[in-house]
């Protein structure tokens, strides 16, 4: 463990209140300042992570895989987001950690996940599953550092079964907090999440490394959906949200309410406001990257296809906010 008390304040805090914590995954183009602060500004989860760093690009320009405004927080920010890093050299870890420490962070999360192509021939991502040496050494490197340390994998490489020697691999080096996503690299995101798992990882974690929080991620919708999950499998301390807050910006709302499409579009223009004030400190990301976020808002279920098709025709955020001043009037 390290001496950070920052994953273990947020446990407490939710478990004063009888709940698991609930944190925003870590999405790449997704979890940024902007989208954070709209998620925020719906309903809050205990933390977010921010969208994957490559290590060595945080002290070297000079790298294939530039930061750009991923370590960008905004002032309104009430919560520093967990940085998610990914890497497989332990004095990038090193000298990354130290610039994030200097830059205010607290806690960093190390990616040895990602399924993308080109991260695994850089060694990083699920690479590491298949490299344990590596990823001990990533890991050994952070925990010196004086932040946080928090690991977030998949259940293994290519075959479900190999969860049974890798997840007590890292909860031997007895990290803060251990995410699992719950399927293997090869199975990316087109298989149902392992829910049947989730009692033996809290079994590896109650021998092993009982003081590792255990957070697990996959296929949970929202808040309440995630409550219950915790109740069927006490010990476990955490849920980690990604895709839900696309079907639903509210996910982490505790009382589940009904939304208008008026207050739907509302996030929409806050959504735009930020991008462009954002925008202006960063050459990325460019007006195409918002699209995908207009279906969140736009939602055909509240008749909105109509107007949802016109935005995507949209070249500039001004054209966005004409499209809806002229659907709203
Ligand atoms: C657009 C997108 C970008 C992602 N980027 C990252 C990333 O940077 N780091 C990471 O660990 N996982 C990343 N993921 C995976 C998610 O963090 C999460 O593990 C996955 O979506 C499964 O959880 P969910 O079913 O709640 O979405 C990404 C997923 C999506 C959909």
């Amino acid at each position: 463990m390290t001496e950070s008390n920052f994953w273990p304040q947020i446990a407490a805090q939710a478990k004063s209140e009888q709940r698991p914590f609930f944190t925003m995954a870590p999405m790449e183009a997704v979890s940024n300042t902007v989208f954070r602060q709209v998620i925020a500004s719906a309903a809050a989860p205990d933390t977010f992570f921010s969208e994957f760093v490559y290590a060595k690009s945080i002290t070297n320009s000079d790298t294939k895989f530039p930061v750009h405004g991923r370590l960008y927080v905004d002032p309104a920010e009430k919560i520093k987001p967990v940085v998610q890093l990914w890497g497989d050299v332990p004095e990038d870890i090193t000298s990354g950690i130290a610039a994030l420490r200097d830059m205010g962070f607290q806690a960093v999360d190390l990616n040895m996940g990602c399924p993308d192509q080109t991260v695994i021939k850089n060694h990083g991502g699920s690479d590491l599953i298949r490299n344990p040496d590596s990823a001990i050494a990533v890991i050994d490197a952070a925990k010196k550092s004086g932040l946080a340390v928090s690991v977030k994998t998949r259940l293994g490489y290519s075959k479900l079964d190999e969860f049974k020697e890798w997840i007590p691999t890292l909860l031997n080096q007895h990290v803060d907090l251990l995410t699992v996503h719950l399927r293997t690299k090869m199975e990316m995101s087109k298989v149902p999440a392992h829910m049947e798992v989730i009692d033996d990882l809290i079994k590896m974690r109650d021998e092993i490394s009982p003081d590792t929080l255990l957070q697990i991620n996959g296929d949970i919708p929202d808040y309440t959906a995630g409550v219950k999950l915790a109740q069927e499998h006490p010990g476990l301390d955490g849920i980690m949200i990604g895709r839900g807050v696309f079907a639903n910006p509210f996910a982490f709302e505790r009382e589940p309410q009904t939304h208008s499409l008026d207050e739907l579009l509302g996030l929409l223009k806050m959504q735009l406001n930020l991008f462009d004030d954002f925008s202006t400190h960063y050459d990325m990301p460019r007006f195409p990257s918002l699209k995908r976020f207009f279906k969140i808002y736009a939602r055909p279920e509240l008749g909105a296809t109509d107007l949802r098709n016109k935005m995507m025709d949209a070249k500039t955020t001004d054209e966005v906010r004409q499209i809806l001043s002229d659907y709203q009037n």
